[in-house]
């Protein structure tokens, strides 16, 4: 048995193998079931047991060395594969397919270069955000309710915590580290507890407006909006504002513009009336101004507050709000010529 051991010992050392079907004709021949390594093993029992330890060593050190070699001529065939002479230099490219840009984002753009024209810088603010940022500091009353769970996303055990319904608790946020005068836009993602449909989503995005200065007024407000809704839906379109309420605006007001599908002769979509709502707005509440640090026998501001998916519909007739974060690219393809 020891001789056949160092016949076999004397014959892993000295294996050779130019490819890969001769290394795996060694394994086959010494390591697979039947091989001649596995065979000695079966032998095993027939050795006088004053001899198993000294054989049962010799034979796993040859079954090691054999394993040993095996892997050094595989790593040799490794590094002849990896020269890459095979590689064809002047096949052509494989086609990159380009992304698009997600159609809110592009409307997103659209309203940030606006602004910006105007003189409006970015701020945002987080979307986990607190009760006093989001409500209390934007003088919603303690029991308004859009506090209500209804529509409010609560952080569980710890009911201070929430998912800001609206971008105003930007407003807050800038003016608690900035003195006017202040001039911000602040788009981003909002949160309501609503059922999905093809007309309502639990997020959704806005994009705040803020500007608060000596001496400004509702005709600032409203000059800047109409140049808004004119650079964004055309030079012929119109604006009308209609009373409304908001807790952090006084007075308040919504917008309308002329229906840019029917140019405001009536349809479907305006429901006849030749107008369409696209946005909040009013004069900043002085109760706001004074609950975030600013003197209000000073200052006076103006906010507004639209929603994006609000003005991509308009724009693109997007007829279901889902479609915006289904991540069809048959849909987001559609937007290719507007990227
Ligand atoms: N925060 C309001 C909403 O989510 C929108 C809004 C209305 C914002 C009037 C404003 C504003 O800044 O002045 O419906």
């Amino acid at each position: 048995m020891i001789d056949k051991i160092n016949e076999l010992l004397a014959e892993v050392n000295e294996m050779k193998a130019r490819n890969a079907e001769e290394l795996e004709a060694l394994r086959i021949k010494y390591l697979s079931k039947k091989g001649k390594i596995p065979e000695l093993m079966n032998d095993f029992r027939l050795v006088p047991p004053e001899m198993k330890k000294e054989i049962g060593i010799r034979i796993n050190e040859l079954k090691d060395l054999a394993q040993k070699r095996m892997a050094e001529l595989r790593e040799q065939f490794a590094v002849a594969d990896a020269d890459h002479s095979d590689l064809d230099l002047t096949r052509t490219a494989y086609p990159v397919q380009l992304g698009t840009r997600h159609p809110l984002t592009i409307v997103k753009n659209e309203i940030i270069d606006i602004f910006s024209r105007l003189g409006f810088t970015l701020a945002d603010g987080p979307e986990v955000e607190d009760d006093w940022h989001v409500f209390s500091s934007m003088n919603f009353a303690e029991d308004h309710p859009a506090r209500d769970m209804q529509d409010t996303f609560f952080v569980e055990s710890h009911p201070d915590i929430i998912l800001r319904t609206h971008t105003s608790s930007v407003q807050s946020r800038v003016m608690e580290v900035q003195q006017p005068p202040i001039r911000v836009i602040c788009p981003g993602r909002v949160y309501r507890n609503e059922a999905i449909s093809y007309r309502a989503h639990c997020f959704f995005h806005q994009v705040e407006g803020l500007y608060i200065d000596k001496n400004v007024s509702f005709t600032d407000l409203k000059q800047v909006l109409l140049l808004f809704a004119q650079e964004m839906f055309g030079n012929d379109t119109k604006i009308r504002l209609r009373p409304s309420y908001f807790p952090f605006t006084e007075p308040s007001a919504e917008m309308d513009i002329s229906c840019n599908i029917c140019g405001g002769k009536g349809c479907a979509f305006c429901k006849g009336t030749g107008w369409v709502e696209i946005l909040g707005c009013g004069m900043v509440d002085p109760n706001v101004l004074e609950l975030n640090g600013i003197d209000s026998s000073i200052y006076s501001g103006y906010a507004f507050g639209m929603g994006i998916e609000r003005i991509t519909n308009l724009k693109y007739q997007v007829k279901d709000l889902r479609m915006f974060s289904e991540n069809d690219t048959r849909f987001l393809r559609e937007f290719e010529s507007a990227n």
